[in-house]
């Protein structure tokens, strides 16, 4: 068995290949002058199982893993596994208005045509794993964030919205808090709005856990309706940060204690690892 990893997941391979105690085969890769991906497997991987892990995000990220999964195929690998970190599009996961694609399943379909198996982590929804045409399965970072958290003395945690109730109630589970969650509305791209609820959470450490933190507004409006309730400490944590535009200056102006986010995607808020939820599906 091999591990093949991508440039936006180097350090999940790494970790992973330490779990399955497997070999990353070597590669080398290259933009071209005009910036097209260059990439080249030196290892002989003919007839091995190949794990390829590489996130989707952002778009040249996706056309990296095509091409490494071109090549794990032309170099003869007997079984190929994609592992996607962070499956960039899941959000589009159905033609909202007339005329849209189904983004989700567009990328689905590609990928499908090289793999024998497919892997992702907290998809945004369960049912993007049909849009593949192999098998595709997900798993669940709450218990590793969980984990990280339990040393925070954490009393309660909140979803955001009701989506990411369960993933709060699993967590609350792992480290034995409460749990509560807050409704919201999706105006725009970039705007939500939570509706005032009362909250337990006076003098209260809590952390707040969503599956991806984007623009931050989520848990900027979040924050602010526990400080209104006198939380003492709060913490966000996701599974994928995005921090896209001025995301992380939002969640610090509004008076957060830590930001917390799985290295899905490598940023400098990756205190968690993945690999622990991913290794079982190759022991
Ligand atoms: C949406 O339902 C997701 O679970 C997240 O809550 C959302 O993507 C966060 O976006 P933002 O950080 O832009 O508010």
């Amino acid at each position: 068995m091999y591990i093949v990893g991508g440039t936006a997941s180097k350090k999940v391979a790494e970790e992973l290949s330490k779990e399955l105690d497997t070999k990353i085969a070597k590669t080398i890769s290259k933009r071209f002058p005009d910036d097209e991906f260059y990439v080249r497997i030196l290892d002989d991987i003919s007839g091995e199982h190949v794990i390829i892990v590489q996130t989707t995000y952002p778009d040249n990220n996706t056309v990296e893993l095509f091409l490494l999964q071109n090549a794990v195929e032309e170099a003869g690998a007997k079984e190929i596994s994609v592992v996607i970190p962070y499956f960039g599009y899941a959000r589009q996961d159905s033609k909202f208005q007339s005329g849209e694609p189904i983004s989700a399943k567009a990328l689905a379909n590609l990928i499908s045509l090289s793999a024998d198996k497919v892997i992702t982590v907290d998809p945004h929804k369960q049912h993007i794993l049909d849009f593949f045409s192999t098998s595709a399965f997900s798993c669940s970072a709450v218990p590793e964030l969980a984990k990280y958290l339990k040393d925070k003395e954490i009393n309660m945690i909140l979803a955001p919205d009701k989506g990411a109730l369960e993933r709060a109630k699993h967590a609350s589970e792992i480290i034995g808090c409460d749990f509560d969650y807050m409704e919201k509305t999706r105006i725009d791209d970039s705007t939500i709005e939570i509706k005032p609820k009362k909250l337990d959470a006076n003098n209260k450490n809590v952390a707040i856990i969503d599956d991806i933190i984007s623009t931050g507004g989520t848990m900027a409006k979040s924050i602010h309706q526990l400080k209104k309730h006198g939380a003492k400490n709060v913490y966000v944590a996701c599974t994928h940060g995005l921090f896209a535009g001025d995301a992380v200056k939002k969640l610090v102006s509004s008076g957060c204690n830590e930001i917390i986010s799985t290295d899905t995607i490598h940023s400098d808020f990756s205190k968690v690892s993945i690999s622990p939820c991913i290794s079982p599906f190759f022991k």
